[in-house]
Formats: structure tokens, sequence, C-alpha cells
């Protein structure tokens, strides 16, 4: 074989996969993704479109079917997440485009933040750092101003998955009775060891509850699954977290819940939309605390997720199995 048409059957091996880059990522991990494929930037995208074999996507934008649709060369959708309602699964089904995720190895970190949110909210760490900072706020005013007990309360879990039983391990250490919702019973194992209690009644749960975390998955059935009557049903002292996605909440009920101390206090790790309107009711609020959709947001999480992605986007390329592949 002649020595230019070895260097060119060698560049052919060595091209690696172009793959879409649909949502931004850290430097450092950015930085390991291209070590594997040729991650094509969206002004970039037109020389690209013929070659472009995978799209890689954390929580948005949606992987819509107009987007599927305009590669025509598609194998793959890497979604850096484990929740994946913003990828239309039909869309990717007629095409026969496989679908990786990425659970488990986020669960800790998010459950994590369930609690972060929750004791904040609770104990209402924003509005205490506020006070002190604040250069004309008094801090005598700290006198008559309370939170709500966490330890040894009840803690309704909504979605005992993967997140939600870490969630509930960890309010073992807070000598909290557990309640949980799911729409299977988990075993009775699981149960002893959490010590959590199945509430197959979702109203049950949320009028025993002192607290109560939101993991459940983003699916039609779950849809605003928390809204006026769901908050009424709640404790006027209890707080409301949510870690799961935005959609499973009515916001308008949850502003009036907030502001009308149906309930006392909110954390949201997610909202509808996201980012709010910077003009959005529930921002006005003191008793909410938010964060920017970060509840796997540390590097060691997001190095374990895009291990996983890389690894399923090869395996969908290649044929071969995925580490996580959503059924279609
Ligand atoms: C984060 O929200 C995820 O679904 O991984």
């Amino acid at each position: 074989m002649r020595a230019t048409t070895v260097l060119l059957l060698n560049l052919v091996v060595m091209e690696k996969p172009c793959v879409y880059q649909h949502s931004p990522l850290h430097p450092t991990l950015q930085e390991e993704l291209q070590q594997h494929f040729n991650m094509v930037q969206p002004k970039d995208v037109e020389q690209f479109r013929e070659k472009i074999v995978a799209i890689y996507v954390f929580v948005a934008p949606p992987v819509d079917a107009a987007l599927i649709d305009s590669f025509p060369n598609l194998k793959v959708v890497g979604n850096n997440a484990v929740g994946y309602s913003h990828v239309d699964l039909d869309a990717c089904k007629r095409r026969g485009i496989r679908v990786g995720y990425t659970p488990g190895v986020l669960s800790d970190a998010t459950a994590d933040m369930g609690w972060a949110l929750l004791l904040a909210a609770a104990r209402r760490v924003v509005e205490g750092n506020h006070i002190c900072k604040d250069p004309v706020i008094s801090q005598a005013g700290v006198i008559d101003w309370l939170g709500q007990e966490v330890c040894t309360t009840t803690l309704g879990i909504i979605g005992m998955g993967r997140i939600g039983t870490e969630v509930a391990r960890r309010a073992k250490g807070f000598e909290m009775e557990i309640l949980y919702h799911n729409r299977t019973r988990k075993s009775a194992e699981l149960e002893e060891e959490l010590g959590a209690t199945y509430m197959e009644n979702l109203t049950e749960l949320l009028s025993r509850s002192d607290h109560v975390v939101l993991v459940a998955p983003a699916t039609p059935s779950t849809y605003h699954m928390m809204g006026r009557e769901q908050f009424k049903a709640m404790k006027s002292t209890a707080t409301f977290v949510n870690i799961s996605r935005g959609s499973l909440v009515d916001h308008d009920a949850l502003v009036d819940a907030l502001k009308n101390n149906t309930i006392a206090a909110a954390g949201l790790d997610v909202t509808e939309p996201e980012p709010l309107p910077r003009d959005h009711p529930l921002l006005q609020l003191s008793n909410i605390v938010l964060t920017p959709h970060t509840g796997s947001a540390t590097l060691n999480t997001r190095h374990n997720m895009l291990r996983m992605t890389i690894a399923n986007i090869k395996g969908g390329l290649s044929g071969r199995e995925m580490v996580n592949e959503v059924k279609l």
C-alpha cells in the first residue's frame, strides 16, 4: 500500500465522531468531551450538518422533532441528565435514534441539594443571611424571628426512586418519621431499611407531613400534580421542596400558598419556566429559596455524569449496549 493511502486511512480511522453541542458545559468537562468527539457548536452547525451523528444535551434546550430531523445522519442523543422530558422520544423512536441518560451517579448530590433547600427554607437561612449582611436592618429583630423544626419531625417524599431513596437515607440521620408516595410500593426490605411508610393516598401524605420533598419524574401524569388542593392539604407550618422538574408544580398555586401562609416556606431547584422571568411573583417572596437547577452541580458528580454520557454515545454509535439507555 502506498504511504499516502496509509496516511489517509489513518486519518479516516482517527477522525472523531461529530457531536452537536446543544447545551454548554463547564470548561474542564468540555475538554474531556472534546477528547472523544468533534464537538460542533451551534454557530458552525451548517458546515457539519451531514456529519453530525449525535447530540449532546443537558436539561435544556429541548431536543424536539425539528432539531432531530435537521440532522440526516443522527444516531444517538447523549442526554447528560437523569430526566429526559426535554427530549422528544417519539421523534427519536420514529427515526430509530437511541437515547442515553445518566441515572444513579447524581442521586447523592441531588439529594444533598434537596436537603440544603429544606434546611434553608425551613430555618430561614437566606433571610438570616440578609439580616446579618444588611447595613440598615437591626439584628435586634431576630428575637421574635423563628423558623420551623426539621429534626424529629415527619418528612413526606413524593417519588421514591434513586434520589428519593437518598433523601430518605439522610432523613434517618435527622431522626424523622418518613412517609412516601410512589407509583409502586417499594420492597419490604427497602421500607424497613429506610424506616419509610408507604402512603398510597397523596393527600394523606401531604396532611401528615411536616415537610414535603418532591422528586417524582416529569411525565404527562405528574404534570401540575402539586396544585391548589395539594397545597391546601399541607400543614401551615410545612416546607415544600422541589428537586424534580418545575412542570410538576402549578406555580400560581404555589405563589398563593406562600403568600397566604397556606404553607410556611418553599425551596425550589427547578421551576416552570426556567429561569423564571425577573418579574415573576415567586421572586418577590421572602419565604422561598431558589437555586438554578443545580442539584447535580458538583465537579465530581458532573464528571461521573459526563463519563456515562460519553460511554452512552460511544455505545450507541457502535451498536453496542449503552450504560443507560431510555426504552423507546
Ligand atoms: C437534572 O435535573 C437531571 O435530570 O439530571
